[in-house]
């Protein structure tokens, strides 16, 4: 009898944990994966030669001070994670292509340190 209880109360656990992780799985679904920040900032020291964060001041990119604060892009298109990141991947108008130079876990964590601008 008191196996049959374990067993119950083991099984519960285990489908608690699993369907917590399952739910967790299903976050970042439809977007990127979810990234890390203080990685992405890392990353992004190259990008930093052109934009600067901590002023609304032009290098040779604009400004990505507030960047996910804006409605639109240079390019009139709305900030959002796809089209910025769009845009790191395609570059454009005097931006490097970074399609094949960073990887998809570069951009994930870019882009999770482009929110907190
Ligand atoms: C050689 C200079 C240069 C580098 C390096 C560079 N960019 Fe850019 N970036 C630009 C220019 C110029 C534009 C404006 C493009 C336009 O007007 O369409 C731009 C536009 C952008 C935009 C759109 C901003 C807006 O408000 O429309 C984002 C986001 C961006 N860059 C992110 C990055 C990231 C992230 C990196 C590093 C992985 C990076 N850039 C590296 C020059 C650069």
């Amino acid at each position: 009898m008191i196996q049959r209880v374990l067993a119950v109360a083991g099984c519960a656990i285990f489908c608690v944990t699993l369907s917590a992780s399952l739910a967790a799985g299903q976050k970042g679904k439809g977007g990127p994966a979810k990234g890390d920040a203080a990685k992405g900032k890392a990353v992004f020291e190259q990008c930093a030669l052109c934009h600067s964060v901590d002023s609304p001041e032009k290098k040779v990119g604009p400004s990505l001070q507030g960047l996910f604060k804006h409605k639109t892009l240079q390019n009139g298109k709305p900030v959002n994670d796809a089209n910025v990141l769009a845009q790191i991947n395609n570059g454009g108008n005097g931006m490097p292509a970074y399609a094949d130079t960073l990887t998809p876990e570069d951009k994930a964590n870019l882009l999770a340190y482009l929110h907190t601008l």
